[in-house]
């Protein structure tokens, strides 16, 4: 297969997280699809389960992506709340992040459930984000390298040789929300360690999009951006603010991929 590394678009995902609502998404996305015209990357917005519907029209004539922010590693059956892959797809997902810091805190989400999640993507068609990333306490233990490699191995192992069409998004979970952005050099270089052991497990691995999330807003994410291993953003406060994220959408246009 083709080296796709010298036509590879940046990627910027939204990550609603549990907001929005029938007006308010509403103005967003429709403000994101007319601000969107002429941009070169790739950009997404991964909403609730519940508004993949609304969204879905929305983005109708637009290049922007629909996400999801969970998926079930079960393809069908008796798994109440949960939300299959083919489902995903029905409302014309493209992506779906999984793993997310959130759901491994707050759902007791580990490497191996991640792992299934993404394959059940992946088996849909549907481009799993997969997330890594280190606590503060596993930073400040000189851990942030092991963790991550862990994290990955695990989506790498059950995978195989469809690791190549997975996207991995780099979120120091110490970043999140709070205001705290990895510098530049930080990000780069937790990525430059995933590009690494991607690289090690398949030949195609520069098609593979590495994301930054953690606090990326407008004004910071034209530096990050330039990092030779930086390919988008994983953007959960900025992109609920669409001149925010049509800007972070512009720098992402302009960097050098
Ligand atoms: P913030 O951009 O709000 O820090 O969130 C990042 C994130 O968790 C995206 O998934």
């Amino acid at each position: 297969m083709q080296d796709r590394t010298q036509d590879k678009k940046k990627l910027i995902a939204g990550n609603w997280k549990m907001n929005g609502g029938i007006e308010a998404n509403d103005a967003l996305v429709r403000a994101i699809v007319t601000g969107l015209r002429g941009a070169s990357c790739l950009a997404a917005v991964c909403v609730p389960a519940p508004y993949l519907a609304q969204v879905q029209v929305l983005r109708q004539g637009s290049t922007l992506e629909l996400g999801a922010q969970d998926v079930s590693a079960h393809a069908q059956g008796a798994y109440t709340g949960e939300v299959s892959a083919r489902m995903l797809k029905d409302f014309g997902a493209r992506y779906a992040i999984v793993g997310h810091s959130e759901r491994r805190q707050y759902h007791g989400e580990g490497d191996a459930l991640v792992a299934d999640k993404a394959k059940a993507a992946l088996a849909a068609g549907i481009t799993p984000i997969v997330c890594v990333g280190e606590t503060l306490t596993e930073r400040e233990a000189g851990r942030t390298e092991e963790v991550v490699k862990r994290q990955l191995a695990a989506v790498i192992h059950t995978n195989g040789h469809c690791i190549s069409e997975i996207a991995v998004a780099y979120e120091p979970v110490w970043a999140i929300g709070s205001g705290k952005t990895a510098t530049p050099e930080m990000a780069q270089q937790v990525h430059a360690v995933l590009r690494a052991q991607l690289k090690a497990a398949t030949a195609h691995s520069a098609r593979v999009n590495i994301l930054y999330g953690g606090s990326m807003n407008a004004g910071n994410a034209a530096t990050l951006l330039a990092q030779p291993d930086i390919d988008g953003g994983l953007i959960g406060g900025a992109s609920l603010n669409a001149a925010d994220f049509l800007q972070i959408i512009v720098a992402a246009s302009h960097a050098v991929a």
